[in-house]
């Protein structure tokens, strides 16, 4: 398959931006000097994302024992960067999920569950090892694998044969990607990220997730392996969710590179299972 890279990478640049608002928030959200008030100011001024916002912030989720009617109340017990990310879950939800092509053979509700499926691992893998802000584990866990809902959008063909080759041969995604030499969809979708103005951290791991031995020696080693380490857990709990189906491959380096024992694995798993029962009305949204 003759594809190259800067032709994909051109249409990129023509995908949606996130609306006014949502910029507004990641904007304000990242300014450690803002405050609750400011916060909620921008977010009221989008009233369907604000009661979508509080829907899940009452999830069992985030296990707040009495009920958040005011967002001001959701931005002060949850804290900016998780208002951020409930945002942003939104916007990626309708923008590249809510509908797509009826014929096409892609599950998206399955696709969208493994963002969120690895997003609450990559989260509760964070507590599980104190890292300091375990709400970028769960934006980008969410985002990982936007690449390959980047592919659906742009060449909607592209991600049909490599779907239905890892299918067929039971290979994983990134296997058929180089089999059929097509870019990597780490690739692809650190490529958006960087369009919309994210983080370097988020779009490094995102770029990077599958393969955290060539970011060993930086500074998101650790994040790079966690999002690694929870994306070949969700594809486990889920297979072919992701439209992977071989067995997912593990770097073993990653476990050192956060210090995890393979058995503490296990209780992640188990406590995962647990956050991601709690986690539907992120899952159905
Ligand atoms: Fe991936
Ligand atoms: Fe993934």
């Amino acid at each position: 398959m003759m594809v190259t890279i800067d032709k994909i990478l051109e249409k990129v640049e023509d995908l949606p931006s996130p609306d006014f608002v949502v910029q507004r928030i990641v904007q304000v959200a990242s300014n450690p000097n803002a405050s609750a008030k400011e916060v909620s100011q921008v977010i009221s001024t989008d009233p369907s994302l604000s009661s979508r916002i509080l829907k899940i912030a009452n999830s069992a989720y985030y296990g707040i024992p009495r009920k958040i009617s005011v967002l001001s109340e959701a931005v002060m017990i949850l804290g900016f960067k998780t208002v951020r990310n409930l945002a942003l879950s939104v916007f990626t939800y309708d923008r590249f999920f809510r509908k797509g092509d009826e014929k096409s053979p892609i599950d998206r509700k399955r696709l969208w569950r493994h963002f969120v499926v690895t997003a609450v691992i990559a989260e509760t893998l964070a507590s599980t090892v104190g890292y300091p802000v375990k709400e970028e584990l769960f934006i980008t866990g969410l985002l990982h694998d936007i690449g390959k809902i980047v592919y659906d959008v742009i060449t909607p063909k592209i991600l049909t044969s490599a779907y239905e080759v890892a299918l067929k041969m039971k290979k994983t995604f990134t296997d058929v990607e180089s089999d059929l030499g097509i870019p990597h969809h780490g690739i692809i979708g650190a490529k958006l990220l960087e369009k919309w103005n994210f983080p370097d951290l988020i779009v490094t791991t995102v770029e990077n997730h599958h393969n955290p031995s060539s970011v060993r020696e930086s500074v998101y080693s650790e994040i790079v392996s966690m999002v690694h380490i929870s994306d070949v857990l969700a594809n486990l709990l889920y297979p072919g969710d992701s439209l992977s189906f071989g067995d997912p491959h593990l770097d073993p380096e990653a476990l050192n590179d956060i210090s995890i024992k393979p058995k503490t694995l296990l209780n992640l798993l188990e406590k995962s299972k647990e956050m991601i029962s709690k986690a539907k009305e992120l899952l159905d949204m």
